[in-house]
């Protein structure tokens, strides 16, 4: 068959990340897909050192991509719920399947374009939109299938986690570990998305649609972020033997479903207080599987990318086999309401 060809859009951590997976593991990416990948464009204002991109067709306007008849999938990686819902809506209407680790666009515009892929008949994948490299979004959407989901709750924000952690271990200044994770290409463009659970509240969202089958409501969502922690309350918190962990947490409760992301005080011999670092890990309870947990690297360029490449085997996959893609829904309700054993 002939190969199935990628067009990535953005060449920033993510992106560049992205692009060294792909090549660097293109025979057995092409064993997996049962069939050849390749990168057949690179859309980006600028280059990235980190990413040496050989004879590799670059354009500087990253329209030029979905716009570009021989590619199949845009994978999007610029960011931003502007410019980036341009792009996908324009990638979308030009009959392309996309994959995407912009949780911002999918949590507060998913919804419309979930629809308009529908009717043009391709399909969004968002794998690393949520927990970086952790494979959350097909654990509940093919592991978990089975089950009614009753509650899940996690750390999502690897910035957050790195800093509250870095304060706890070091005694390091909040401020400090937050420039340093911007350094990392852990944070957010604008930091503050990390920082007030903004981000975590978009992961959370994207998370919850699926688990419990509802749309995505990102302006239903509680968010208080880390911003008003001290270094006094996260001593005192190891005093009295807890830790101080910034959560997200989806649970059905008599209304409906209750989605929130606070810092939290958690017992510190729990799984989830031992999770440090720029780490995530996402407990999930299901009615037949009882609790699960899913645990790693929660930003970063290969890790994300590891979830992005992913994304784009399973649709080459389905492409190489002349299948027509398709993303399985879930929707279903939950009625009972339980304490978190967290
Ligand atoms: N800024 C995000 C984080 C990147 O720190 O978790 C991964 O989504």
């Amino acid at each position: 068959s002939k190969p199935v060809r990628v067009g990535i859009c953005g060449l920033g951590t993510v992106g560049s990340g992205t692009f060294n997976v792909l090549t660097r593991n293109a025979e057995s990416i092409a064993a997996r897909a049962q069939g050849a990948v390749e990168i057949s464009m690179v859309g980006a204002r600028r280059d990235n050192p980190d990413c040496e991109l050989g004879s590799t067709r670059l354009s500087r306007d990253i329209f030029d991509v979905v716009r570009d008849p021989e590619v199949d999938i845009v994978v999007e990686l610029i960011g931003g719920t502007t410019v980036a819902k341009d792009l996908m809506t324009e990638a979308l209407q030009n009959g392309k399947h996309v994959v995407t680790a912009n949780k911002a666009l999918i949590a507060e515009f998913g919804n419309e374009l979930f629809a308009l892929a529908e009717q043009n008949n391709v399909v969004i994948r968002y794998e690393a939109a949520v927990a970086g490299g952790i494979p959350i979004i097909k654990a509940l959407r093919e592991g978990l299938a089975g089950n009614r989901i009753e509650w899940l709750a996690g750390i999502i924000n690897g910035t957050g986690n790195f800093i509250l952690s870095e304060m706890r271990e070091k005694g390091r200044d909040f401020a400090d570990v937050l420039a340093e994770a911007q350094a990392l290409g852990y944070a957010e463009a604008d930091p503050t998305f990390d920082v007030e659970g903004i981000d975590a509240a978009h992961k959370l969202v994207i998370l919850a649609s699926l688990a419990f089958g509802m749309p995505l409501q990102f302006s239903s969502v509680f968010a208080e972020g880390i911003t008003k922690l001290t270094p006094q309350d996260v001593e005192y918190a190891e005093e009295l033997g807890y830790r101080i962990k910034h959560l997200g947490v989806a649970k059905q409760n008599g209304e409906g479903v209750e989605l929130r992301v606070h810092p939290t005080l958690i017992p510190e011999a729990r799984l989830l207080a031992n999770v440090n670092g720029v780490k995530n890990a996402v407990l999930v309870e299901g009615d037949a599987v009882g609790p699960t947990l899913y645990y790693g690297a929660g930003a970063g360029a290969e890790p994300t990318a590891s979830a992005v490449v992913a994304d784009i085997v399973d649709l080459a996959r389905e492409l190489s086999a002349g299948q027509q893609c398709r993303v399985p829904a879930l929707g279903y309700v939950t009625s009972e309401l339980k304490d978190l054993p967290i």
